[in-house]
């Protein structure tokens, strides 16, 4: 089997406040990047799976995010939606030596 992951460097870290997340086009992908209030970082599809809300804009409690548009609930760590019908796809993210954010897609 062939691994088809690559790693694409998206920014410097410190452009994410702590507890907010922000939105990169990672190769063919949108995908939104956020850093929690304890400076761990997640990267999460860039749309709510129910209508496309920017859920780089939720709110973050946690690791918990919740949609802007009409609140559904999603975990982080997992992608798995703690209400709403639908989790989110989640990708592999980490701050390399130079402190760059580095997603896998
Ligand atoms: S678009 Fe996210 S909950 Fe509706």
């Amino acid at each position: 089997m062939t691994d088809t992951t690559t790693e694409i460097m998206v920014g410097p870290v410190d452009e994410i406040p702590l507890g907010e997340g922000r939105t990169f086009v990672v190769g063919d992908e949108r995908v939104a990047v956020f850093r929690t209030r304890s400076g761990q970082l997640f990267a999460v599809q860039a749309e709510c799976p129910h209508k496309r809300g920017p859920l780089a804009d939720g709110l973050l409690g946690g690791t918990m995010l919740i949609c802007p548009l009409h609140s559904w609930k999603f975990d982080l760590r997992s992608g798995d939606a703690l209400m709403g019908d639908c989790g989110l796809r989640t990708y592999a993210v980490r701050v390399d030596e130079s402190g760059q954010i580095v997603v896998s897609v």
